[in-house]
């Protein structure tokens, strides 16, 4: 069964406490337009936008979006601009026109049963509800991290024979109707001090240049007292149920 924290706020607690994959990088963490939308800001701000997946009453997944008005229509620094928008937007009373998927989790001991397509389908729905005419998505695609030297737009152009993509996490979401619109170059960074990418990855990062680190889609690039990663994700739009695309 689908919900909102809208329609079950007694179950906010549980919908967070859903773990991140197994295979997230710890280093993510560190991406500073991730403070604005921790925590359970988005549940208390817009529950309506936060939706969860049931089994009896118990959360397996969970899709958090936030609402903006939109500037330009897949900008290049993806999740981490449309997050300032949303709260740009927030702090000056904009009425909303579009909403962005910032995170859809599924529980580890429910994977691989199609959950995270009835989730997107939940999200389609609250997002028509909330009278919202687009949802889009600077997808992450998590098997990017096995060629982390190749770019993101010849990345995407893999295939499979069937015609889908070769990466699990946009396959789903081509599958489940999903259009994809181009690539965010920028879309989600994290700079820190070499010692946070010491206690994130156990690397040394004793010498500048790029280094490889597991579960990064592309190399962190070392000076010589800080570390920067920058993350490109993969634009996505969903039809939302009552809106043309
Ligand atoms: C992999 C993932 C899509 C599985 O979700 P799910 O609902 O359990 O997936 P499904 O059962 O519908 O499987 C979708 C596809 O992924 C494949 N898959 C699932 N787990 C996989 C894994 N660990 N490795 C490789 N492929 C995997 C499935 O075989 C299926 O492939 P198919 O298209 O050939 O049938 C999801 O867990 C995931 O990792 N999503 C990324 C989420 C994420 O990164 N969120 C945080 C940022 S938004």
């Amino acid at each position: 069964m689908l919900v909102t924290l809208a329609q079950r706020p007694d179950l906010a607690e549980a919908v967070y406490a859903i773990p991140y994959p197994p295979d997230s990088p710890r280093f993510m963490a560190g991406s500073l337009t991730s403070l604005l939308v921790r925590g359970r800001r988005v549940a208390r701000r817009w529950p309506h936008l936060v939706v969860a997946l049931l089994e009896g009453d118990e959360p397996v997944a969970r899709g958090i979006m936030v609402p903006f008005r939109s500037r330009s229509p897949f900008p290049a620094r993806g999740w981490d601009e449309v997050v300032v928008w949303a709260a740009e937007d927030a702090l000056d009373g904009v009425d909303p026109d579009t909403a962005c998927a910032l995170e859809i989790a599924v529980h580890p001991d429910h994977l691989g049963r199609g959950h995270s397509r009835t989730v997107l389908e939940g999200m389609r729905q609250a997002v028509a509800a909330a009278g919202l005419g687009s949802l889009v998505i600077p997808v992450r695609p998590p098997d990017k991290a096995s060629v982390p030297l190749m770019s993101m737009s010849s990345y995407v152009a893999r295939t499979r024979p069937d015609g889908l993509p070769v990466d699990r996490w946009l396959r789903t979401h081509v599958r489940a109707g999903g259009r994809i619109c181009g690539v965010a170059p920028c879309s989600a960074t994290v700079q820190a001090p070499l010692s946070d990418w010491r206690r994130w990855t156990g690397l040394p990062f004793d010498r500048p240049g790029p280094v490889e680190v597991p579960g990064a889609l592309a190399p962190v690039l070392v000076s010589s007292d800080y570390a920067v990663y920058v993350e490109a994700n993969v634009w996505v739009s969903h039809a939302v149920p009552g809106f043309s695309r």
